[in-house]
């Protein structure tokens, strides 16, 4: 499992890469615009927290293949690092995939709602697809079903390719799609410490933390002695 932060903003990154296993960071144009800082700096910025090492994935606004292409050149070479262009699924952004992945650059296909939309991006060339699945449930729709159905098809048609679900708005959505087999979530900062928090866990260590406080005396680690 690869855990990615849905987000640009730099204290909850530098908090979750402190604390968490995170595999990368996602941000999508709203959640740039929501920062009200230059673009290529605010990516700058969080590739100098995470380190070249980590992915980063940040998205491309145009709609011709022409634009988009130029926008993830442009993108690439300025950031640098494990680097990877969002494209949404439109049909220009299926040509940008083709042309993209050929040329070396990593792409994520985003926007995703459909299996078919992820197959047709996979077969294109790219190296993750971002399935959104609360959109999905918001609409009635079944979000971890098509994920479910992504990561099948991905499977069958032996496709180098992974699912990086997305636009989770609680912990079960996250578990269901888990379970599906989808080898990457990208989540914002609460969800990511939602999978972690339980009131049990938290009484568990306060009971622990009391018992040995008892005896060995308050504020004494197990190093009390050393
Ligand atoms: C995915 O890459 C998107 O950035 C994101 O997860 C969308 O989430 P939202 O539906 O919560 O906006």
């Amino acid at each position: 499992m690869m855990y990615l932060l849905d987000t640009a903003n730099l204290k909850d990154i530098e908090r979750a890469f402190d604390l968490y296993p995170m595999a990368g960071v996602t941000t999508n144009p709203s959640i740039i615009a929501k920062e009200k800082k230059d673009f290529i700096t605010i990516l700058k910025d969080i590739r100098k927290v995470i380190g070249s090492d980590m992915m980063l994935h940040a998205q491309a606004v145009g709609t011709k293949a022409e634009d988009i292409i130029d926008e993830a050149k442009y993108i690439n070479e300025e950031i640098g690092g494990n680097f990877y262009i969002k494209i949404p699924v439109i049909k220009e952004g299926i040509k940008a995939i083709k042309i993209l992945s050929r040329s070396g650059i990593k792409v994520t296909a985003t926007a995703v709602f459909t299996p078919e939309q992820a197959l047709m991006a996979a077969v294109s060339g790219a190296s993750f697809v971002a399935p959104y699945v609360n959109r999905l449930d918001n609409i009635s729709g079944d979000g971890v079903r098509v994920v479910d159905e992504i990561v099948k098809l991905l499977s069958l048609n032996k496709l180098n390719c992974n699912v990086l679900a997305a636009s989770f708005k609680n912990v079960e959505q996250v578990h269901k799609v888990n379970l599906t087999g989808a080898q990457a979530i990208t989540v914002s900062p609460e969800i990511l410490d939602g999978l972690i928090n339980h009131p049990l866990t938290d009484w568990s260590v306060d009971k622990f933390i009391k018992d040995f406080e008892g005896v060995y005396g308050k504020g004494k680690l197990t190093t009390y002695n050393r």
